[in-house]
């Protein structure tokens, strides 16, 4: 009896310990979404109503040409963003000779933070 309630209570703790490492770990991940500063993300909205609005849409919402929806596009890849978007892929021309990396990574920080409410 006493060994049958010890051993629930162990498994139990055990339980606990791993939803708390859990939790640890989801916070832990969201730290690691960088933050970005709000003068970084406005000249990236500038830089991105003037280069990247035709095709992807006013403020990322899809004009309705099927084109990737930026909206979606995950935070933590930014080396995915600097690569597609400095050399192009498939019908999206590359930038990198338009745009300086500092202004590409300004639209980085638009396309991650700029129209989150
Ligand atoms: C001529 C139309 C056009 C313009 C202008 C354009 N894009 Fe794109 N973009 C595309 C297309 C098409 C794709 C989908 C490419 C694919 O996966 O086949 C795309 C995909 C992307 C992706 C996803 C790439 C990936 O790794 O999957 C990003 C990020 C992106 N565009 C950012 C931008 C930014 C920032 C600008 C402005 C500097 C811009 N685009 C301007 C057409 C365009």
């Amino acid at each position: 009896m006493t060994v049958k309630i010890l051993k629930s209570l162990f498994v139990r703790a055990t339980i606990c310990v791993a939803i708390s490492a859990l939790s640890c770990a989801a916070v832990l991940a969201q730290d690691e979404v960088q933050t970005f500063q709000p003068d970084q993300i406005a000249a990236g909205a500038k830089l991105y109503a003037d280069n990247c609005s035709v095709c992807h849409g006013q403020k990322m919402v899809d004009a309705g040409g099927g084109f990737f929806d930026l909206r979606t596009f995950p935070p933590k890849q930014r080396p995915r963003f600097i690569n597609s978007v400095s050399n192009g892929k498939n019908s999206m021309p590359p930038w990198k000779s338009v745009l300086s990396q500092e202004q590409i990574g300004n639209l980085f920080a638009y396309v991650v933070a700029g129209e989150k409410k």
